[in-house]
């Protein structure tokens, strides 16, 4: 099977239109009134939450870019999602549905269901513990290290209800990478779990973050959930298991929610880039809600009656969003799915929407194109004909896995969009809306940007650019969900995000506008690698590489994968003296998985002699990558030394040869890794 996923920006499609739409004019000119009220457009969304006490000031900007929303506003992400739907007398009906990884016909059920009746009781007793039995307050950070259990977002709820903020930190990272986020963080208690369960096996979560821990004097308590049943040992003083701790805290303790400031932080989520340790993102209380509330409405046309699905893992941004808060906050079921899409079957995802009756699925190229690969045979054994509308988000979607699913799951007619936004963003930024003024889709294309929020494509001086030029996306204004800030940095986040284009926040995507207004994210403007829709930055897996002793200097660059968008590759320059060996080349991914944890596992290690760099010896990243996807390298009037491009060009070359050779000897291509 072939996927030109590398084109996401399909000429074809975009020409082969011709037909402007008459919805997408339409559109427009809402979006341009939204933009015209300003501020006052988003207070209009706000009131639709409940407030303990109303804003005096819709936005202040008086200190660019450190932007505040609804300032004066009391509010408590953990009464709306919880307290207000009892209120609304949801009481009785399901608000998380969870189903373990290990349910297979035959096998008895292993799922669990709470109410917002069972939610609410345990949300009050998990916040009395928070705060009476570990001392947790106000402003206090607690780390969260969990697989996909519906303690998790009992726990967020939880610390939320008290004032306290958190972090968590994705299950897929090493005891390293956690135990810097934490520190970064400041957190003081660390909840986790004794293992997780991922494609049958048990993920040793405890034995992570014991070394984490040991790494970050911040956290001087652990919870540890019990899952999996694995034996794991406890440090007396420290560690408690969440079950014992629980016991003691009666059913009906009540915790009154804290009164926060709309922009009071709720979360502090770490993110990878190009340069630099993770940059952790504070997401405000007011803003980000009230956006929550926005996109769940226009962009899922969400209701109580939905069962609603969202693939993500908590652990990212998308998960914290349409996974936990999105979802409760409207009163809708959400369904967390523990484990594999395709474990221990490949129809394992359609199986879920058929028990469940999925209305609403959120999920990813990266899943789609697997589910491609393993063959529509899967999806036609089961019901899927209750999904009313399907989204994803991630990475570009190519146009092929977008008709793929419409056509199987949304039987060629259901709404399906491509969400475009990011961890910075808080919520989603362009889409097609089926809750509002829904438009033609375009196989490939993300839409327009949501009502109230001003994207526009700009090229290098930052003026709008041309219809079908590739430019840079840019967020024009403040919108309710952006960051507060970076976490003990602010002054990098006023360089990375609001320098290049001064009052603009800059993304860091490439975008096109088509004739008709509808933008197309083309990818990453940086060396951010893309991998499932997981974020990695180049950075931290280079650091890992040259730690090696072997190591002389180290690129780590995204190359096309049929299924995961893209997989990291170590370009490697061994020190004088080091023999290239398989052994080597082993050791040194085996060192990356270690230090950044298993979802940066290098697809390959190329040893090479020397790189393409500048004179002023920046490696040229941008060049590897041309190489190794076969397009133009581009402008290197720069580079140092141009012989280092055929070298580069020779070596993968010989990888791939000997990659085809590899495969035609397999009986069996089982397709790589999983999905997640
Ligand atoms: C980057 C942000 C927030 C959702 C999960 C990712 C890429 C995200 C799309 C889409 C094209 C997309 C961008 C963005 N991206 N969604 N629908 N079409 N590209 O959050 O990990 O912070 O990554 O994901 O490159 O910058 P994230």
């Amino acid at each position: 099977m072939s996927v030109s996923w590398a084109l996401p920006f399909d000429e074809k499609v975009l020409a082969g239109g011709g037909v402007r739409s008459q919805a997408a004019d339409e559109y427009l000119k809402e979006h341009r009134v939204t933009l015209q009220k300003g501020a006052a457009f988003w207070e209009s969304v706000a009131s639709e939450l409940d407030w303990f006490e109303k804003w005096h000031a819709a936005l202040d900007s008086s200190n660019p870019p450190f932007h505040k929303w609804f300032v004066g506003g009391k509010l408590n992400a953990s009464y709306l999602c919880v307290d207000r739907q009892l209120a609304l007398g949801r009481a009785d009906k399901p608000a998380i549905v969870w189903e373990g990884e290990m349910w297979a016909p035959g096998l008895p059920s292993e799922s669990r269901v709470l109410t917002y009746g069972e939610l609410s009781r345990e949300v009050n007793r998990a916040a009395k513990l928070l705060r009476d039995v570990y001392g947790i307050a106000r402003g206090d950070t607690v780390g969260f290290y969990l697989p996909m259990i519906p303690e998790f977002p009992i726990l967020m709820l939880a610390a939320a209800r008290i004032g306290a903020k958190f972090t968590v930190v994705f299950s897929g990272f090493s005891a390293e990478s956690l135990a810097e986020r934490l520190e970064d963080a400041g957190a003081r208690l660390l909840v986790t779990a004794d293992g997780g369960m991922r494609r049958g096996a048990v993920i040793p979560l405890k034995e992570t973050a014991d070394k984490a821990v040991a790494a970050a004097p911040s956290v001087r308590s652990v919870i540890v959930v019990r899952r999996t049943g694995l034996q794991v040992p406890m440090k007396p003083g420290r560690d408690a298991f969440y079950e014992d701790v629980m016991s003691q805290i009666p059913d009906d303790a009540v915790v009154d929610p804290a009164r926060m400031s709309s922009e009071d932080p709720l979360f502090i989520l770490h993110t990878s880039g190009t340069t630099g340790r993770p940059k952790g993102q504070v997401h405000d209380t007011g803003g980000y809600l009230t956006l929550l509330h926005a996109t769940m409405k226009w962009v899922f046309d969400i209701s109580e009656r939905d069962m609603y699905w969202c693939t993500a893992d908590i652990g990212w941004i998308t998960g914290h969003s349409y996974v936990v808060f999105g979802p409760l906050l409207e009163g809708a079921t959400t369904l967390m799915y523990e484990g594999a899409l395709d474990f221990p079957q490949p129809d394992k995802w359609a199986s879920v929407i058929e028990r469940h009756g999925v209305s609403v699925l959120y999920t990813s190229p990266t899943a789609i194109r697997s589910f491609m690969k393993n063959g529509e045979a899967w999806v036609a054994k089961h019901r899927t004909s209750s999904v009313r509308i399907m989204h994803s988000v991630g990475e570009p979607i190519n146009p092929e896995a977008f008709r793929w699913m419409h056509r199987l799951v949304g039987r060629s007619s259901v709404p399906f969009g491509s969400t475009w936004w990011m961890t910075e963003t808080g919520g989603i930024m362009i889409s097609v809306l089926p809750g509002g003024t829904m438009v033609a889709m375009k196989p490939g294309s993300n839409g327009f940007p949501i009502p109230g929020v001003d994207i526009e494509v700009v090229d290098d001086s930052g003026r709008r650019s041309e219809a079908l030029q590739r430019g840079l996306l840019v967020i024009r204004r403040p919108w309710p969900g952006m960051p507060l800030t970076i976490h003990n940095d602010p002054g990098r986040y006023k360089e990375v995000y609001w320098s290049r284009f001064p009052g603009f926040f800059y993304a860091g995507d490439y975008a096109v506008r088509d004739e008709d207004g509808y933008i197309w994210v083309l990818g990453r403007a940086d060396e951010v690698i893309k991998v499932a829709g997981h974020r990695l930055g180049t950075y931290e897996l280079e650091s890992a590489l040259v730690q090696h002793p072997a190591v002389a200097e180290a690129a780590v660059v995204g190359v096309p994968d049929e299924v995961r968008g893209e997989v990291p590759v170590g370009f490697v320059i061994l020190k004088t003296g080091v023999e290239r060996s398989e052994s080597l080349k082993e050791a040194l991914i085996r060192l990356v998985r270690e230090k950044v944890g298993p979802v940066a596992s290098l697809k390959d290690v190329i040893f090479v002699s020397r790189l393409p760099k500048t004179r002023s010896a920046k490696i040229m990243r941008r060049v590897v990558r041309a190489v190794l996807v076969g397009k133009p390298v581009g402008d290197i009037s720069t580079i140092e030394d141009e012989a280092s491009v055929e070298e580069v060009r020779g070596a993968y070359l010989e990888l791939q040869q000997e990659v085809s050779s590899r495969k035609a000897g397999d009986q069996e291509d089982n397709g790589g890794s999983p999905p997640t």
